[in-house]
């Protein structure tokens, strides 16, 4: 057996995930009217009787399931994760008896995660369920061992209800057994899943220390949390998992009233890229104004990506990474006969009056190029590119030419077309 062979291969559900490749995560709960972040109760140490009364005032009025699905079907995005439950405990699902702290035992009166998953259906968006597992309410990080059983029941109870509910789902994401060191129980957890939902992905958070460890054998993507994945060797691994990036656009993933600190459309594709290179997928996420709204800069951001998505949708979501090697920043991704080279930095064209050279253009070295290339052209433009290659030395170059004036991708992809 070569080193290649003894690779474990994605179960289909693995493989139908990666190729999702780009998701909108989103955080809204009762802290989305105080608009200072997920943790506001924590942080400001508000008392879970005070912190409640939130709930009188949760309206979701301009909470539109579809209006959002829609705009990450703009965006380019292909699934969405929702909080149904983040730690403050309030589930935007109707609990079915399990507790009174949910969204249709509010003024809001509506199982949002119902409308949500119809939503993402009529607009052709996967659906993935977030879930709590740290609960303010319960105090499950410093609660008694005998309440802590009487959690993980409920815990269970309530993903339960979330499996059985609301039709065939992409996933659940599990978040916060980072908070307490105990035998959470996963077997239990994950069964009831598998019973109920056997093709979805089961994830679970290990935190902002841990990105890219690999958890119970049931789960199936690691996670980076705010940090770019890097590639894993998955020589040895007793099954193939996958790997997710979740980022959140300002610094909190509730929303910030006061915080400027944005990612720009740059940015998103520049981590996007990253993301695809190691085969993981990016889950960007935006926080819903206090009525449930997705905020402008956001919704503007998202569109201006989904441009350049649009443009470069051939090379994302189902190119794999390669062996190739290449310059910088740059990486190829193939999918078939179609190798995808991602140039970053190409210098930009016109008058020395306005526009400002920046970056290079010309040949880029590939280095491990096993495969012979027929032809090459920009993904947005069309326009042919020469190369270069010597397949028994296994390298080549490829011809990059600058933006012409009127255009900067910040990432331009070529394909090659092999054989
Ligand atoms: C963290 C935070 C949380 C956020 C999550 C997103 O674990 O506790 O607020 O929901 O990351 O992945």
């Amino acid at each position: 057996m070569t080193a290649t062979q003894s690779l474990p291969q994605p179960a289909p559900r693995i493989a139908r995930f990666e190729n999702l490749a780009f998701g909108m995560f989103i955080h809204c709960g009762l802290y989305s009217q105080l608009g200072r972040g997920e943790w506001v109760q924590n942080s400001e140490n508000i008392a879970v009787e005070d912190y409640a009364r939130l709930k009188d005032t949760f309206s979701a009025a301009d909470f539109d399931a579809r209006a959002i699905a829609r705009l990450a079907r703009e965006a380019g995005m292909k699934y969405i994760t929702l909080t149904t439950r983040h730690h403050d405990g309030f589930s935007l699902f109707d609990t079915r008896g399990l507790s009174d702290f949910d969204a249709p035992r509010s003024p809001a009166a509506r199982d949002l995660v119902a409308e949500f998953v119809q939503g993402c259906r009529d607009e052709g968006i996967v659906p993935f369920f977030y879930h709590t597992t740290l609960d303010w309410r319960w105090g499950s990080k410093t609660c008694s061992d005998e309440r802590f059983e009487e959690y993980l029941e409920y815990l269970n109870a309530s993903v339960e209800v979330l499996c059985r509910n609301y039709g065939e789902i992409g996933g659940l994401c599990f978040d916060g057994n980072w908070s307490r060191k105990t035998d959470w129980k996963e077997d239990r957890l994950y069964a009831t899943i598998r019973k109920y939902q056997p093709e979805a992905m089961i994830i679970n958070n290990t935190g902002l220390e841990n990105g890219g460890v690999v958890g119970h054998p049931e789960i199936d993507s690691t996670t980076f949390e705010q940090d770019l994945p890097s590639r894993p060797n998955r020589a040895g691994w007793p099954k193939y998992v996958a790997g997710e990036m979740c980022q959140t656009m300002n610094s909190h993933w509730g929303l910030g009233g006061r915080d400027f600190d944005y990612l720009s459309p740059a940015d998103v594709i520049q981590n996007l890229a990253a993301c695809r290179k190691v085969g993981a997928n990016y889950l960007l996420n935006v926080g819903p104004t206090a009525t449930g709204a997705i905020p402008e800069y956001e919704t503007a951001t998202l569109r201006r990506v989904g441009q350049w998505v649009e443009l470069h949708g051939a090379a994302i979501y189902e190119a794999k990474p390669t062996d190739i090697q290449c310059q910088g920043r740059d990486f190829v991704l193939q999918n078939g006969q179609r190798l995808f080279y991602f140039a970053h930095d190409l210098s930009r064209g016109g008058s020395a009056h306005v526009a400002t050279a920046g970056g290079g253009n010309g040949p880029r070295a590939l280095n491990r190029l096993q495969i012979p290339i027929r032809g090459a052209r920009w993904l947005d433009s069309g326009e042919t590119l020469s190369w270069t290659q010597n397949l028994e030395a296994g390298i080549g170059a490829l011809g990059c030419t600058g933006y012409p004036y009127g255009s900067n991708l910040v990432v331009r992809v070529a394909e090659m077309e092999a054989g």
